[in-house]
């Protein structure tokens, strides 16, 4: 149960200490071209090594499996996968039976029967967000011309974002962060009422990245406290435009026209330095737990670029269901 998507379809797939991780995207449009250093760019931006990051150094090189042909698209599903080098599992001998407190290794357990792979995370890593970039790289170019930028805008409380940094790693813990996400260009009209509504759609995208907390468009909950007149965004011309932009871009589910913005809670991961209180599955006492492994201080500084990567998944699909599989094709020849 790993799919999104009614048209533009993507499964994710893989453990953090398996073998790959990888993704595959099927209902993409033929035709459109693909550059591998392209995809690695985008990759880039996902990748650790920056301070406030895990040491896990993985070179994250896509390799193409099939659905490209000759440089373009060919219509057929599209996998893409890369390999797992840098793994560590004896640090996460004891996680099946000393849960870590704030991460999946309790629910796994549970729900799994003992099954799953729990080395790293195993399909519960952030690791896995490397196939929602890949699959950000297709979807960004059938959203086009609209574009998508997301920036962590603060972090642990603090607009400094290094000095958050430096105040976490002192004390051996892990800190969240905030991150805005701004789409330009799209048309009026993506979107359902109800089930399918933008709001419903980007949220279900957002909420399979690892460790998101909570999302809120426009003006979010601050609206809550404004009066009607105020929250209101006056309509200036024939297009939709609006002099502001309390509602984020979107109404009735349906986009108005106007940028897309939202913003969405990352939480500090579970994993600290710090000492915590778990228990002990095999005897049901309680215990403690320093978690051992290499962890991201702030997992929101990898963040925008999934973020960017599943806005124009969650809108790729939007716009496929509106317009039909094949309006996109002939843009890229
Ligand atoms: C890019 C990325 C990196 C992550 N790195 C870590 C990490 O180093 N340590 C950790 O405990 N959790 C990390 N996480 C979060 C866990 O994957 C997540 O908290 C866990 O799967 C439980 O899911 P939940 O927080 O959504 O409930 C990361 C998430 C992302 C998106």
């Amino acid at each position: 149960m790993n799919s999104f998507g009614k048209i533009f379809r993507v499964s994710i797939f893989g453990e953090s200490h398996g073998q790959v991780v990888g993704v595959t995207i099927d209902g993409c449009p033929a035709g459109m071209p693909v550059d591998i250093a392209e995809i690695s760019e985008q990759l880039e931006r996902r990748r650790s090594g920056k301070k406030g990051t895990t040491p896990r150094k993985e070179s994250d090189v896509p390799e193409i499996m099939s659905g490209v042909f000759n440089g373009f698209t060919t219509g057929a599903p599209i996998t893409l996968v890369t390999r797992n080098s840098d793994t560590r599992s004896a640090d996460y001998e004891e996680s099946p039976f000393i849960p870590r407190p704030g991460h999946a290794d309790f629910t796994a357990r549970v729900k799994y029967g003992g099954f799953s792979d729990f080395r790293g995370g195993g399909h519960f890593s952030g690791r896995l967000t490397w196939g929602l970039v890949v699959a950000g790289y297709f979807a960004r170019k059938i959203i086009f011309p609209a574009s998508v930028s997301a920036k962590l805008i603060s972090a642990g409380g603090n607009s400094d974002i290094e000095k958050a940094i430096s105040i976490a790693e002192a004390r051996q813990e892990t800190i969240g962060g905030i991150v805005e996400c701004r789409i330009d260009g799209l048309p009026v009209g993506l979107g359902e009422p109800f089930f399918m509504s933008a709001e419903s759609v980007l949220s279900s995208m957002v909420f399979s990245i690892p460790a998101i907390r909570g999302i809120e468009f426009g003006t979010g909950f601050a609206a809550a406290s404004m009066f009607g007149s105020d929250h209101n965004d006056s309509i200036s011309d024939s297009s939709g435009s609006t002099d502001t932009n309390h509602s984020g871009g979107i109404n009735g589910g349906i986009t108005n026209g106007n940028q897309i913005v939202f913003r969405i809670a990352v939480k500090p991961a579970s994993s600290t330095g710090v000492e915590q209180n778990t228990i002990d599955l095999r005897n049901n006492k309680r215990t403690t737990i320093r978690v051992r492994g290499r962890h991201d201080t702030l997992i929101a500084l990898r963040v925008p670029v999934i973020l960017e990567a599943v806005a124009a998944i969650a809108f790729a699909d939007l716009l496929m269901i509106d317009r039909g599989i094949n309006f996109t094709s002939d843009r890229y020849i």
